[in-house]
């Protein structure tokens, strides 16, 4: 059985406290793994994980252990690991492949690894290694596929799918490209889109990545937000939330740039500002993307902004922000702090672009807050359950509006939250068409 790989196993100590403390902020989860270790619904399954290796995401594995699945752990960014955390978790019985700036050659390896524990259940974030694993499936030989053979070993597709019971996708951009798949007729195995979860994408998009992704814009920077024009590309899920915390912090100008004339509409009724990038180029002081999609800022808009402005982007890819572009034409680059890299453009401008254009809130920062993470790991630790219980169909899937609800009932007990609850009449009025004025 392959060794573990992790960059320093000394920082195993450090790591188990990162983990206590994630726990003590996880109450949902650590509920569900209680009732896990006596029923062991995960008995038998080999969980394949590609998640961004947090504190957060060593509770999530520790749970599906303690379910009776053995667990691979894999990183779903090269830059997002905590290496104390990888540490820990190898020592504890999880098989790891992880650490912090991996080459792209290490991340495939280390989807070879996974692969080589031969996975009943994958659980992806943003879908690199469903789409590999069906890369595989498809007979496509890429180099990617290349590095995933250096270690997975000769590959049987055939087996690989016979073993497969099911996968779950924790975002938005792993969603899109799962749905794309699956409309081309090319997806092989059912997959839960834990994303469209109500206590994910309304609490972890919103409330998660408006607050580490300025957690990660301040700490890259240290700069004061009060003042500044903040431009934020996409008022999706998350580029409402970091709406919303750049106008608690004080910015001056909140704008958003928007292609979804409903989106824009309410981000106008939110009370925000709204106007295509090249307009919000030119007075920008800090830009954050979070679109899921392909050059959301060009280079054309880093010429036309300020000098001194600073680049970041929240969303899964590091393709929103023309990185490529910018390391083409810059005469000169730098880095001045610790993520945070200075270009010199042609025109004499200077543009500062935080961790290399990939998700700020995980590189520059530790990602969610844990009692964000609660919610959407608890989605991910049942949807594990519902794959071992359920043999679906292969198909795109939702996970039940009773666990969503269930995971909202946990969240709001463990809080020390009571709601109110209908009366028998509340209940038979609304659920009546003949009762009117
Ligand atoms: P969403 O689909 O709700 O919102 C994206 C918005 O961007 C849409 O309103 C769309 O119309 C808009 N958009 C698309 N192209 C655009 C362009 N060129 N210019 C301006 N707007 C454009 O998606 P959501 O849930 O807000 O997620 C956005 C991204 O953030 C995804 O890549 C997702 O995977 C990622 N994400 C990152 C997290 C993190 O921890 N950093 C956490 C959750 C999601």
């Amino acid at each position: 059985m392959p060794e573990s790989r992790v960059k320093d196993s000394s920082l195993a100590d450090r790591g188990r406290e990162q983990l206590y403390w994630a726990e003590l902020n996880m109450p949902v989860l650590l509920e569900i793994r209680r009732r896990f270790e006596k029923e062991k619904p995960l008995s038998g399954h080999v969980i394949a994980a590609c998640l961004h290796v947090t504190k957060e995401t060593g509770v999530l594995v520790r749970t599906l252990a303690a379910g009776g699945a053995e667990v691979v752990l894999i990183p779903s960014n090269p830059l997002s690991t905590q290496d104390d955390v990888a540490a820990a978790l190898a020592q504890e019985g999880i098989h790891v492949y992880a650490w912090r700036g991996m080459s792209e050659r290490e991340y495939y390896n280390a989807i070879g690894f996974a692969l080589s524990f031969n996975p009943t259940i994958t659980m992806d974030d943003g879908a690199d290694l469903t789409a590999t694993i069906h890369k595989i499936g498809h007979g496509v030989r890429d180099q990617t596929i290349e590095y995933v053979l250096e270690t997975a070993g000769s590959l049987d597709a055939a087996g690989l799918f016979s073993r497969i019971r099911g996968g779950t996708e924790e975002t938005t951009t792993g969603v899109i490209r799962l749905k794309a798949l699956k409309k081309s007729g090319k997806l092989l195995y059912p997959i839960i889109a834990v994303n469209e979860s109500y206590t994910k994408y309304l609490f972890d998009n919103r409330y998660g990545t408006g607050q580490s992704t300025w957690d990660g814009v301040m700490r890259a920077t240290n700069l004061l937000i009060a003042g500044k024009n903040v431009v934020i590309a996409g008022y999706g899920w998350v580029g409402r939330g970091i709406a919303i915390r750049a106008r608690g912090l004080g910015a001056r100008r909140v704008i958003v740039v928007e292609v979804d004339p409903i989106r824009a509409l309410e981000a106008v009724f939110d009370g925000y500002e709204v106007m295509p990038m090249d307009k919000a180029a030119e007075v920008g002081d800090i830009f954050i993307t979070a679109t899921g999609n392909i050059r959301a800022i060009s280079l054309g808009h880093i010429f036309k902004m300020k000098d001194g402005a600073v680049l970041a982007n929240a969303g899964h890819f590091n393709v929103e922000i023309d990185v490529a572009g910018l390391e083409r034409v810059a005469v000169a680059k730098r880095r001045i702090r610790p993520y945070l890299e200075e270009y010199t453009l042609p025109n004499g401008k200077r543009v500062y672009l935080i961790g290399e254009g990939r998700l700020v809130n995980l590189v520059a920062a530790e990602g969610h807050p844990s009692e964000v993470m609660d919610l959407s790991f608890a989605n991910q630790a049942l949807a594990a359950e519902f794959l071992a219980k359920n043999k679906l169909p292969v198909d795109v899937y939702k996970l039940p509006d009773e666990i969503d609800r269930e995971v909202a009932r946990l969240k709001l007990k463990t809080m020390g939250i009571e709601i109110e609850e209908l009366t028998e009449e509340q209940r038979r009025y609304i659920s009546s068409w003949e009762l009117g004025t």
